[in-house]
Protein backbone atom coordinates (compact mmCIF):
# COMPACT_ATOMS: atom_id res chain seq x y z
CA UNK A 1 0.00 0.00 0.00
CA UNK A 2 0.65 3.61 -0.81
CA UNK A 3 1.61 5.78 1.92
CA UNK A 4 -1.67 7.93 0.61
CA UNK A 5 -4.01 5.21 1.54
CA UNK A 6 -3.01 3.39 4.60
CA UNK A 7 -6.26 1.82 5.42
CA UNK A 8 -8.85 0.55 3.10
CA UNK A 9 -12.08 -1.13 4.00
CA UNK A 10 -12.12 -4.74 2.84
CA UNK A 11 -14.85 -5.97 4.70
CA UNK A 12 -18.02 -4.65 6.87
CA UNK A 13 -20.19 -1.97 6.26
CA UNK A 14 -17.29 0.99 4.71
CA UNK A 15 -16.58 -1.33 1.78
CA UNK A 16 -19.95 -0.47 0.40
CA UNK A 17 -18.82 2.86 -0.17
CA UNK A 18 -16.14 1.65 -2.37
CA UNK A 19 -18.81 0.08 -4.13
CA UNK A 20 -20.58 2.94 -4.59
CA UNK A 21 -17.32 4.99 -5.79
CA UNK A 22 -16.69 2.32 -8.54
CA UNK A 23 -20.22 3.28 -9.67
CA UNK A 24 -19.60 6.65 -9.30
CA UNK A 25 -16.23 6.27 -11.64
CA UNK A 26 -17.98 4.22 -14.37
CA UNK A 27 -20.73 6.85 -14.95
CA UNK A 28 -18.05 10.21 -14.79
CA UNK A 29 -16.43 8.65 -17.88
CA UNK A 30 -20.09 8.08 -20.08
CA UNK A 31 -20.71 10.93 -22.54
CA UNK A 32 -24.47 10.74 -21.77
CA UNK A 33 -23.31 10.87 -17.63
CA UNK A 34 -25.84 12.01 -15.34
CA UNK A 35 -22.89 13.83 -12.97
CA UNK A 36 -19.27 13.95 -12.90
CA UNK A 37 -17.71 13.28 -9.63
CA UNK A 38 -13.77 13.28 -10.91
CA UNK A 39 -12.83 11.57 -7.19
CA UNK A 40 -14.37 8.91 -8.05
CA UNK A 41 -11.49 6.88 -10.04
CA UNK A 42 -8.82 8.02 -7.16
CA UNK A 43 -10.77 5.84 -4.35
CA UNK A 44 -10.71 3.30 -6.80
CA UNK A 45 -7.46 3.40 -7.81
CA UNK A 46 -6.12 3.49 -4.26
CA UNK A 47 -8.60 0.99 -3.17
CA UNK A 48 -7.71 -1.30 -6.20
CA UNK A 49 -3.76 -1.24 -5.63
CA UNK A 50 -4.54 -1.74 -1.49
CA UNK A 51 -6.65 -5.09 -2.70
CA UNK A 52 -3.88 -6.24 -5.01
CA UNK A 53 -1.10 -5.85 -1.80
CA UNK A 54 -3.27 -8.57 0.52
CA UNK A 55 -3.86 -12.07 -0.20
CA UNK A 56 -7.00 -13.01 -2.02
CA UNK A 57 -7.54 -9.28 -2.45
CA UNK A 58 -7.63 -9.31 -6.36
CA UNK A 59 -10.34 -11.90 -6.03
CA UNK A 60 -12.16 -9.82 -3.71
CA UNK A 61 -11.53 -6.70 -5.70
CA UNK A 62 -13.25 -8.58 -8.82
CA UNK A 63 -16.04 -9.68 -6.79
CA UNK A 64 -16.88 -5.72 -5.19
CA UNK A 65 -16.52 -4.76 -9.02
CA UNK A 66 -19.26 -7.69 -10.33
CA UNK A 67 -21.79 -6.51 -7.62
CA UNK A 68 -21.21 -2.91 -8.29
CA UNK A 69 -21.99 -3.35 -11.92
CA UNK A 70 -24.85 -5.25 -10.54
CA UNK A 71 -26.29 -2.39 -8.75
CA UNK A 72 -25.27 0.40 -11.20
CA UNK A 73 -27.98 1.00 -13.46
CA UNK A 74 -30.59 2.23 -10.57
CA UNK A 75 -27.99 3.34 -8.29
CA UNK A 76 -26.00 5.46 -10.29
CA UNK A 77 -29.25 7.59 -11.23
CA UNK A 78 -30.10 7.63 -7.47
CA UNK A 79 -26.91 9.80 -7.52
CA UNK A 80 -28.14 11.93 -10.03
CA UNK A 81 -31.62 12.37 -8.14
CA UNK A 82 -30.12 12.89 -4.73
CA UNK A 83 -27.93 15.49 -6.42
CA UNK A 84 -30.89 17.24 -7.83
CA UNK A 85 -32.44 17.00 -4.74
CA UNK A 86 -30.13 18.87 -3.09
CA UNK A 87 -29.38 21.28 -5.55
CA UNK A 88 -33.31 22.27 -4.96
CA UNK A 89 -32.96 22.25 -1.21
CA UNK A 90 -29.77 24.95 -1.78
CA UNK A 91 -32.24 27.22 -4.09
CA UNK A 92 -35.06 26.96 -1.56
CA UNK A 93 -32.74 28.36 0.65
CA UNK A 94 -31.56 25.42 3.10
CA UNK A 95 -27.73 26.12 4.02
CA UNK A 96 -27.52 22.90 6.22
CA UNK A 97 -27.03 19.85 4.49
CA UNK A 98 -25.96 15.99 6.92
CA UNK A 99 -25.41 13.20 4.50
CA UNK A 100 -25.57 10.34 7.00
CA UNK A 101 -23.56 7.47 5.86
CA UNK A 102 -21.60 9.63 3.50
CA UNK A 103 -19.26 7.46 2.31
CA UNK A 104 -17.10 8.05 -0.52
CA UNK A 105 -19.59 11.09 -1.58
CA UNK A 106 -17.92 14.02 -2.68
CA UNK A 107 -21.10 16.39 -3.54
CA UNK A 108 -18.86 19.53 -1.19
CA UNK A 109 -16.49 19.16 -3.48
CA UNK A 110 -18.53 18.24 -7.05
CA UNK A 111 -21.46 20.52 -6.54
CA UNK A 112 -22.08 24.01 -7.20
CA UNK A 113 -22.46 24.75 -4.11
CA UNK A 114 -22.33 28.60 -2.39
CA UNK A 115 -19.70 29.69 -0.11
CA UNK A 116 -22.31 29.53 2.74
CA UNK A 117 -23.74 26.31 2.83
CA UNK A 118 -22.57 23.84 5.77
CA UNK A 119 -21.69 20.51 4.84
CA UNK A 120 -21.63 17.88 7.70
CA UNK A 121 -20.11 14.05 6.66
CA UNK A 122 -20.70 11.62 8.94
CA UNK A 123 -19.31 8.17 8.35
CA UNK A 124 -17.47 5.18 10.39
CA UNK A 125 -13.98 6.26 11.58
CA UNK A 126 -12.28 3.67 8.97
CA UNK A 127 -14.18 4.94 6.24
CA UNK A 128 -12.54 8.67 6.59
CA UNK A 129 -9.36 7.17 7.05
CA UNK A 130 -9.52 5.65 3.83
CA UNK A 131 -11.35 9.01 2.23
CA UNK A 132 -9.72 12.07 4.15
CA UNK A 133 -5.70 11.27 2.39
CA UNK A 134 -6.83 10.46 -0.95
CA UNK A 135 -8.67 13.69 -1.64
CA UNK A 136 -5.47 15.52 0.75
CA UNK A 137 -2.99 13.96 -1.48
CA UNK A 138 -5.58 15.15 -4.72
CA UNK A 139 -5.56 18.44 -3.18
CA UNK A 140 -9.29 18.51 -3.22
CA UNK A 141 -10.69 21.89 -2.20
CA UNK A 142 -14.74 21.51 -0.92
CA UNK A 143 -16.88 24.29 -2.70
CA UNK A 144 -18.16 25.73 0.90
CA UNK A 145 -17.49 24.65 4.43
CA UNK A 146 -17.52 20.56 4.91
CA UNK A 147 -17.14 18.83 8.41
CA UNK A 148 -16.20 16.01 8.65
CA UNK A 149 -17.73 13.62 11.86
CA UNK A 150 -15.95 10.32 11.91
CA UNK A 151 -18.42 8.66 14.20
CA UNK A 152 -20.92 5.70 14.21
CA UNK A 153 -24.47 6.42 13.88
CA UNK A 154 -25.00 4.44 16.90
CA UNK A 155 -23.48 6.46 19.31
CA UNK A 156 -23.65 10.74 20.13
CA UNK A 157 -23.61 11.57 16.94
CA UNK A 158 -26.09 14.57 17.71
CA UNK A 159 -23.65 15.61 20.19
CA UNK A 160 -20.55 15.77 17.65
CA UNK A 161 -22.96 17.32 15.33
CA UNK A 162 -23.67 20.20 17.73
CA UNK A 163 -19.78 20.46 18.24
CA UNK A 164 -19.01 21.13 14.89
CA UNK A 165 -21.38 23.90 14.57
CA UNK A 166 -24.14 22.52 13.21
CA UNK A 167 -27.47 24.65 13.64
CA UNK A 168 -30.61 22.93 15.01
CA UNK A 169 -32.21 26.51 14.96
CA UNK A 170 -32.02 26.76 10.81
CA UNK A 171 -33.46 24.13 8.26
CA UNK A 172 -31.57 21.12 7.54
CA UNK A 173 -30.97 18.80 4.21
CA UNK A 174 -30.68 15.37 5.16
CA UNK A 175 -29.42 12.84 2.89
CA UNK A 176 -29.82 9.11 3.72
CA UNK A 177 -28.17 7.36 0.25
CA UNK A 178 -27.94 3.88 1.63
CA UNK A 179 -26.84 3.75 5.10
CA UNK A 180 -30.49 3.32 7.24
CA UNK A 181 -30.58 -0.19 5.41
CA UNK A 182 -27.57 -1.07 7.36
CA UNK A 183 -28.83 -0.25 10.41
CA UNK A 184 -31.42 -2.43 12.33
CA UNK A 185 -34.59 -1.61 12.56
CA UNK A 186 -33.97 0.08 16.36
CA UNK A 187 -31.23 1.71 15.75
CA UNK A 188 -32.40 2.97 12.15
CA UNK A 189 -35.37 4.81 14.21
CA UNK A 190 -33.22 6.18 16.61
CA UNK A 191 -31.00 7.86 13.53
CA UNK A 192 -34.72 9.25 12.37
CA UNK A 193 -35.61 10.49 15.67
CA UNK A 194 -32.64 12.12 16.52
CA UNK A 195 -32.52 13.74 12.94
CA UNK A 196 -35.74 14.56 13.69
CA UNK A 197 -34.98 16.40 17.02
CA UNK A 198 -32.89 18.49 15.20
CA UNK A 199 -34.63 19.90 12.49
CA UNK A 200 -35.81 22.98 12.26
CA UNK A 201 -38.98 23.77 10.32
CA UNK A 202 -38.59 23.42 6.40
CA UNK A 203 -36.02 21.05 7.37
CA UNK A 204 -36.21 18.27 4.25
CA UNK A 205 -35.56 14.52 4.69
CA UNK A 206 -36.18 11.73 2.01
CA UNK A 207 -36.65 7.76 3.21
CA UNK A 208 -36.69 5.71 0.20
CA UNK A 209 -39.58 2.35 -0.42
CA UNK A 210 -37.68 -0.39 -2.49
CA UNK A 211 -38.61 -3.75 -2.97
CA UNK A 212 -35.25 -5.63 -1.96
CA UNK A 213 -35.49 -9.50 -2.53
CA UNK A 214 -32.72 -10.70 -0.26
CA UNK A 215 -32.85 -13.56 -1.79
CA UNK A 216 -32.14 -12.19 -4.88
CA UNK A 217 -27.94 -12.34 -6.42
CA UNK A 218 -27.21 -8.84 -6.19
CA UNK A 219 -28.06 -8.68 -2.60
CA UNK A 220 -26.86 -12.01 -1.64
CA UNK A 221 -23.86 -11.74 -3.18
CA UNK A 222 -23.40 -8.23 -1.66
CA UNK A 223 -24.32 -9.63 1.98
CA UNK A 224 -21.61 -12.16 1.64
CA UNK A 225 -19.19 -9.28 0.49
CA UNK A 226 -19.83 -7.17 3.36
CA UNK A 227 -20.29 -9.43 6.16
CA UNK A 228 -19.28 -13.34 5.08
CA UNK A 229 -21.16 -16.28 4.65
CA UNK A 230 -22.98 -15.78 7.72
CA UNK A 231 -24.49 -12.42 6.53
CA UNK A 232 -26.96 -14.02 5.17
CA UNK A 233 -28.95 -14.70 8.44
CA UNK A 234 -28.91 -11.26 9.29
CA UNK A 235 -32.27 -9.61 9.92
CA UNK A 236 -34.16 -6.91 7.93
CA UNK A 237 -33.18 -3.13 8.82
CA UNK A 238 -34.43 -0.04 8.35
CA UNK A 239 -37.21 1.64 8.68
CA UNK A 240 -39.77 -0.81 7.14
CA UNK A 241 -42.70 -0.05 5.64
CA UNK A 242 -44.17 2.24 8.21
CA UNK A 243 -41.57 4.96 7.74
CA UNK A 244 -43.97 7.31 6.54
CA UNK A 245 -46.74 6.51 8.84
CA UNK A 246 -43.66 7.51 11.58
CA UNK A 247 -43.42 10.80 10.13
CA UNK A 248 -46.63 11.59 9.35
CA UNK A 249 -46.68 10.98 13.21
CA UNK A 250 -43.89 13.27 14.30
CA UNK A 251 -44.15 16.47 12.40
CA UNK A 252 -43.33 15.71 9.09
CA UNK A 253 -45.07 16.43 6.07
CA UNK A 254 -45.17 14.04 3.55
CA UNK A 255 -45.17 13.15 0.12
CA UNK A 256 -44.80 10.33 -1.95
CA UNK A 257 -42.76 10.34 -5.55
CA UNK A 258 -42.77 7.52 -7.35
CA UNK A 259 -39.31 5.98 -8.79
CA UNK A 260 -40.49 5.84 -12.20
CA UNK A 261 -41.83 9.09 -12.29
CA UNK A 262 -38.85 10.50 -10.78
CA UNK A 263 -36.36 8.56 -13.24
CA UNK A 264 -38.76 9.57 -16.24
CA UNK A 265 -36.76 12.57 -17.62
CA UNK A 266 -33.67 10.71 -17.45
CA UNK A 267 -33.57 8.62 -20.09
CA UNK A 268 -31.63 5.29 -18.89
CA UNK A 269 -33.51 2.12 -18.45
CA UNK A 270 -34.16 1.85 -15.16
CA UNK A 271 -38.08 1.93 -15.10
CA UNK A 272 -39.83 -0.44 -12.24
CA UNK A 273 -43.22 -0.64 -13.39
CA UNK A 274 -44.20 -0.57 -9.70
CA UNK A 275 -45.77 2.34 -8.62
CA UNK A 276 -45.40 1.19 -4.69
CA UNK A 277 -41.48 1.84 -5.17
CA UNK A 278 -39.80 5.50 -4.71
CA UNK A 279 -39.11 7.71 -2.21
CA UNK A 280 -41.10 9.43 0.96
CA UNK A 281 -39.99 13.23 1.01
CA UNK A 282 -40.67 14.74 4.05
CA UNK A 283 -40.40 18.80 5.39
CA UNK A 284 -40.75 19.45 8.71
CA UNK A 285 -43.91 21.34 9.58
CA UNK A 286 -44.04 24.57 11.16
C1 LIG B 1 -23.86 1.87 0.65
S1 LIG B 1 -22.70 2.97 1.42
C2 LIG B 1 -23.32 4.51 0.82
C3 LIG B 1 -22.34 5.62 0.96
C4 LIG B 1 -22.77 6.96 0.37
N1 LIG B 1 -23.99 7.46 0.96
C5 LIG B 1 -22.89 6.86 -1.12
O1 LIG B 1 -24.02 6.86 -1.63
O2 LIG B 1 -21.88 6.75 -1.78
C6 LIG B 1 -23.24 2.93 3.13
C7 LIG B 1 -22.39 3.80 4.04
O3 LIG B 1 -22.94 3.75 5.34
C8 LIG B 1 -21.87 3.74 6.27
N2 LIG B 1 -22.34 3.14 7.52
C9 LIG B 1 -22.87 1.91 7.70
N3 LIG B 1 -23.16 1.72 9.01
C10 LIG B 1 -22.79 2.86 9.66
C11 LIG B 1 -22.85 3.27 11.01
N4 LIG B 1 -23.30 2.47 11.95
N5 LIG B 1 -22.41 4.50 11.32
C12 LIG B 1 -21.94 5.33 10.35
N6 LIG B 1 -21.86 5.01 9.05
C13 LIG B 1 -22.28 3.78 8.70
C14 LIG B 1 -20.81 2.89 5.60
O4 LIG B 1 -19.53 3.11 6.16
C15 LIG B 1 -20.93 3.35 4.15
O5 LIG B 1 -20.10 4.43 3.87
Amino acid sequence: MTETHPKVPMAGVALTAIGVAVIRAKESVRTDRLYDDPFAQLFVDAARDAYREVEGGLERWARLEEVADMFFEGRTVGVRLVDDRVAEAVEQGIRQIVLIGAGLDTRAFRLALPADIRVFEIDLPELFAFKEPILAAAHAKPRCDRAVLAIDLREDWAKLLREHGFRPDLPTHWVDEGVLGYLTHEHALHVVTTLTELSAPGSRFGVSRFAVDEDARPYAELERLVRGDEGADRPRTDLGADARTWLDEHGWHTEFHSWDDMVAALDRPVASGDPDIGVVMAVREA
